[in-house]
């Protein structure tokens, strides 16, 4: 049974260590693998604009690297009022890292949560 309220709680709480002193956009995430182990992330930006790296990215490649590749859920939070909506970039990246995961998307403060699938997040995404 996977504790939701948890993983958003941990999601919204990594926000606080998001590096945006470009947009002063805070995204926080929390991947969630099948042992019980947890990945939290949040967005780090750059003077080269291109180079950021989104909070649900930053998650899952750090579960990847340490081994951890069965994502069971995964918890995002950006400081909005309604829950946040991922980039198309990283919808690419969930489907693929985390195909089978629940995707918990939430606002600033896990008031307004919104449950989704990888598949509904990007349908017909790119596969090899
Ligand atoms: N951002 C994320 O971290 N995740 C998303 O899904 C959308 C965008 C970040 C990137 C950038 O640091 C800031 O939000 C504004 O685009």
């Amino acid at each position: 049974m996977i504790d939701e309220k948890r993983l958003v709680e941990k999601a919204v709480a990594a926000m606080k260590n998001a590096y945006v002193p470009y947009s002063r956009f805070r995204v926080g995430a929390c991947a969630l693998a099948s042992d019980g182990s947890e990945f939290t992330g949040c967005n780090i930006e750059n003077a080269s604009y291109g180079l950021t790296i989104c909070a649900e990215r930053v998650a899952l490649y750090k579960a990847y690297s340490e081994g951890k590749r069965d994502i069971v859920a995964l918890a995002v939070a950006a400081e909005v009022e309604e829950p946040v909506s991922p980039c198309g970039a990283c919808r690419q990246v969930i489907l693929e890292l985390a195909g089978n995961a629940v995707v918990i998307l939430s606002n600033r403060d896990g008031s307004r949560v919104m449950r989704t699938t990888p598949g509904e997040l990007l349908p017909y995404g790119f596969k090899l």
